[in-house]
């Protein structure tokens, strides 16, 4: 097993002032919140810092699919990544932005969808656990294409990993890195290769 990492303490003050206004949020909606649930921001943190130690290219294009309260796409800013986030719920981009401004961080967010129009996945738009229909496109409200980020974060829900997976093959450059929080399955790392595919990283092996 790999030493966990030290966290900053900028970064332990934003979990600990997120998981507030995250609890508070939830209190308003009833517990409920139309699909939002945050991701284990200390793993990511991790993850991330690994992927750092391992010579990741700091200053690189980062994008949260679906940001929510955006605390991941802050983690990046603060690992040096030019962070962004796309998130369905108006709500929810107002609250990343106000965090992010708070704690001094410049990830941007927008409201949208991460499924850009001409996506395969849209031929099975029946099987979306959410329903984007009218929702702008994030990539383009950004001025962004999916080849050009670097690394991309999501945290779907079990249904919806394959959406997920299938924009990014789609769109995405080679060597272009997909991080996503599973349930039950944690943080996982995946590499786009030349040949289309997805290759899992070890991150035990990583930093
Ligand atoms: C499970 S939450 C994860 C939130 C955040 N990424 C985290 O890890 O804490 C998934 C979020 O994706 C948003 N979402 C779902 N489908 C989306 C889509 N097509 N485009 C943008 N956001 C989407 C939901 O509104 C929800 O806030």
């Amino acid at each position: 097993m790999t030493e966990p990492t030290p966290i900053p303490e900028l970064l332990e003050e934003l979990f600990t002032e997120a998981d507030l206004r995250i609890a508070d949020y939830m209190k308003a909606n009833d517990g409920e919140a139309d699909g939002f649930v945050a991701s284990d921001f200390v793993a990511v943190h991790e993850t991330l810092a690994r992927l750092v130690a391992a010579g990741i290219p700091l200053g690189g294009s980062f994008c949260e699919w679906g940001s929510g309260f955006g605390v991941v796409a802050m983690i990046a800013n603060h690992h040096g990544f030019d962070a962004h986030g796309i998130e369905l719920q108006g709500d929810l981009v107002e609250a990343a932005e106000e965090l992010s401004n708070d704690f001094d961080l410049e990830a941007i967010f927008v409201a949208g969808t991460f499924i850009p129009p001409e996506a395969k996945a849209r031929e099975q738009a029946d099987r979306f656990l959410w329903d984007d229909t009218g929702a702008a496109d994030g990539h383009e409200a950004l001025g962004v294409e999916i080849g050009e980020w670097d690394v991309v974060f999501a945290y779907p829900w079990p249904g919806e990993a394959w959406v997920v997976e299938s924009v990014f093959e789609q769109g995405a450059a080679s060597g272009a890195l997909l991080i996503t929080y599973e349930d039950g399955q944690g943080v996982r790392v995946r590499e786009k290769m030349e040949s289309g595919e997805l290759r899992e990283l070890d991150m035990e092996k990583q930093g």
